[in-house]
């Protein structure tokens, strides 16, 4: 017998199980259940109102109507609301978190370097930059080392090809002699002393950051291409104990102020007289480790006081003028200054170990 408390338990029904309903499956079998054609829960209430009395029937059949409106509506409204949480193929997906961004920095070669470069710009020394390939005169000839100099030898030095010296176009004298042609890749920054001194009269104070070359085979100490820091300083009473103060202040600002600094003689072509310079081992103190092979001592650089040969080659008196000139290797100072033991990691751009240096 069909009356209104069916009609209104009918709703209660479907209200409650529509509530349940959390996929589109759930949907299309709710829809199956109460809308199907056959056997579908308002279908056989349909059936039931048509032989209900007649009195009843107008009524029961507006309101078996308006519940049949009403589940649709209300299943069309649930779908609806489905399919925009739904994600669009390819779209982006707003809720999942971001991806952190990495920042960028510079790589501990370049701020060792700019360390290097800034304890001596604030002594009033100039930063040179000056060219890669290079050729005979400024990178030996002229800083005494005559052509039999075993440092000339091929296997230290990367020879460029040289097929003809081009003429030199000059927008105001038209063409003019040959420049002296780049005939290698500069062996050390000390080529940059003599292109210094060729064109500035003393007094001179600079530094001379940049790339050099050798015929070396990468293992864990040697790269084919590495960084220098030249120095170079000429005046009228320039001495040796100025030397050993510029120098030893700057290790001591690059590796704190007890550091223990030591000159012992050595020898260089375009200093008289030269010095290796070591710094006490960090570590092991200066008692011996496999560090600094049992000496106590770590090398760091060359240095000594300007040869006169080298100020007769570009013109300078040798009489009147004394200098002192150094030469630091970056990578080797890095590789002491952060207890790195292979110099090859610092070109092979391994982000997690870049990452390890203060930037
Ligand atoms: N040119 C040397 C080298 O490449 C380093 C050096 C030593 C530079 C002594 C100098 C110096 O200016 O005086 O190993």
């Amino acid at each position: 017998m069909t009356d209104v408390t069916t009609i209104d338990r009918l709703r209660a029904q479907f209200d409650q199980q529509l509530a349940g309903a959390a996929t589109e499956q759930d949907i299309r079998a709710l829809r199956d259940q109460y809308l199907g054609r056959k056997g579908g829960v308002l279908a056989t209430l349909m059936k039931q109102v048509a032989s209900a009395p007649a009195e009843a029937r107008a009524a029961l059949g507006r309101q078996a109507n308006e519940l049949k409106s009403a589940i649709e509506r209300a299943l069309d409204e649930r779908k609806a609301a489905l399919d925009a949480t739904r994600p669009i193929a390819g779209a982006v997906d707003v809720t999942l978190p971001g991806r952190p961004v990495v920042a960028g920095h510079r790589h501990p070669l370049t701020v060792l370097r700019e360390r290097i470069e800034s304890i001596f710009s604030r002594q009033g020394y100039e930063i040179l930059d000056g060219p890669e390939t290079e050729d005979d005169h400024h990178n030996f000839e002229a800083l005494n080392m005559p052509p039999e100099h075993p440092a000339r030898d091929m296997q230290d030095t990367l020879y460029l090809r040289q097929p003809f010296a081009r003429p030199v176009w000059r927008p105001d004298d038209g063409v003019t002699a040959p420049e002296r042609p780049a005939t290698l890749l500069r062996t050390h920054t000390s080529a940059m002393q003599i292109r210094y001194m060729e064109s500035h009269r003393p007094p001179v104070r600079v530094i001379a950051p940049g790339r050099v070359y050798r015929r070396d085979n990468l293992d864990l100490t040697h790269t084919p291409m590495f960084q220098q820091v030249e120095g170079l300083v000429v005046g009228e009473r320039v001495t040796m104990a100025d030397l050993k103060g510029t120098i030893i202040g700057c290790l001591r600002e690059l590796f704190g102020p007890e550091t223990a600094v030591m000159f012992r003689p050595s020898f260089f072509p375009y200093t008289e007289p030269s010095a290796d310079v070591f710094i006490g081992c960090r570590s092991c103190g200066g008692s011996g480790c496999a560090v600094c092979k049992r000496t106590g001592w770590l090398e760091i650089l060359g240095c000594g006081m300007v040869h006169p040969a080298v100020f007769e080659a570009v013109g300078y008196d040798a009489r009147a003028v004394t200098g002192f000139a150094f030469g630091i290797g970056i990578e080797r100072l890095a590789m002491l200054v952060y207890a790195v033991d292979d110099i090859r990691r610092f070109y092979e751009n391994d982000f997690r170990f870049l990452e390890q240096f203060p930037h």
